[in-house]
C-alpha cells in the first residue's frame, strides 16, 4: 500500500521543454511535491528562469542531439543525482498545411523533436533506471495522435508514434523493477505553442472539445504528477486523455 500521497521527496526529475508552457507547469508541480528538477530546454534564458525559481538545475540543449543528451544527463546527475523521472514534453507543431503543401523538412524536423528526442533521452537513462530498479516515464503525446488533425499531418503522425513507442518501452522494461512508461494525450491547452498556428486551426481544435474550452497547463501537470508518483505502480503502457472529452477511447 502506498503511503506517500504522491510526494516525490528525494526524487530527481528531468523535464524536456521545461522552460515554458506545459513543461514549466509540470516542473512547478513536481517541485512542489518535493522533486529535484532538471529543466531541459533549448532556451537557456527560460530554463534558467524556471530552474532558479525552483532551486533546480537548468540543462540546456536539444533533445534531437545525442551529444547534448549525453552532456545534459551527466550534468543532471552531477548536480541532482541519478534520474528517477523523465517527462518527455518538448515538442513542436511544425508548419501547418495539407500534406501536398508541406516540404519534406517539415515532416523530418517534427519527427526529430517529437519522436527521436524522447527515444534518445530514454535510451540514455533507462539502463540506469533498470540497474536502480525504479523509474517513471511520461511522454506527452496529443489527441492529434489518435484523431489526426487536418493540416497537422506531421504533428499528428509524430504523436501517434510516441504513443506506440511508449507501449513498446513499457513492455521492454517489465521485469527490471518498478519502472513504468505512460503517455498522455492533451487536447488543445493554452500555451505559447498555439502562437505558431493559424487561428482557424485553434478554433477547429476547440470546436471538437465537448467542454468547449482550452485546457490549462496546470491541469496537464496534475495528471503527470499522478503518473510519475510511486503510487502509480500498476499502470504502464497506457495513454491517458486530458481532452475535455474530445477523445473517448
Ligand atoms: N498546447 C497544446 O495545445 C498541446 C496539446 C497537446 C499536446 N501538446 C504537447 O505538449 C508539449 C508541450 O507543449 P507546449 O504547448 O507547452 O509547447 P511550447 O511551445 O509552449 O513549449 C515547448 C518547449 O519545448 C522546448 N523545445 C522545443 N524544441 C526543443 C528541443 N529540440 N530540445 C529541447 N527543448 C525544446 C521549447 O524551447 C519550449 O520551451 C508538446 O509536446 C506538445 O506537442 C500541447
Amino acid at each position: 500500500m502506498a503511503d506517500n500521497f504522491f510526494r516525490l521527496d528525494g526524487k530527481v526529475a528531468i523535464v524536456t521543454g521545461g522552460g515554458q508552457g506545459i513543461g514549466e507547469a509540470i516542473c512547478r508541480r513536481l517541485a512542489a511535491a518535493g522533486a529535484k528538477i532538471a529543466v531541459f530546454d533549448l532556451s537557456q534564458a527560460n530554463a534558467e528562469k524556471v530552474a532558479k525559481s525552483l532551486g533546480g538545475a537548468a540543462v540546456v540543449g536539444s533533445v534531437t542531439s545525442e551529444t547534448d543528451i549525453a552532456r545534459v544527463v551527466k550534468e543532471t546527475e552531477a548536480k541532482l543525482g541519478p534520474i528517477d523521472i523523465i517527462v518527455n514534453n518538448a515538442g513542436i507543431t511544425g508548419k501547418a498545411g495539407k500534406t501536398w503543401e508541406l516540404e519534406r523538412e517539415v515532416m523530418v524536423n517534427v519527427l526529430d523533436v517529437n519522436v527521436v528526442g524522447p527515444f534518445l533521452l530514454c535510451k540514455a537513462i533507462l539502463p540506469g533506471m533498470m540497474v536502480r530498479k525504479y523509474g517513471r516515464i511520461v511522454n506527452i503525446a496529443s489527441v492529434a495522435g489518435k484523431e489526426g488533425n487536418p493540416t497537422m499531418g506531421p504533428y499528428s503522425a509524430s504523436k501517434a508514434a510516441i504513443i506506440a513507442l511508449t507501449k513498446s518501452m513499457a513492455k521492454e522494461v517489465v521485469g527490471h523493477g518498478d519502472i513504468t512508461v505512460n503517455s498522455i494525450s492533451p487536447a488543445v491547452i493554452h500555451t505559447p505553442i498555439l502562437d505558431g498556428l493559424p487561428q482557424s486551426t485553434v478554433d477547429y481544435m476547440v470546436s471538437r472539445i465537448p467542454m468547449g474550452r482550452t485546457g490549462k497547463p496546470e491541469e496537464v501537470a496534475s495528471l503527470v504528477h499522478f503518473l510519475v508518483s510511486g503510487e502509480a505502480s500498476f499502470t504502464t503502457a497506457q495513454c491517458y486523455d486530458i481532452s475535455g472529452g474530445r477523445s473517448t477511447y
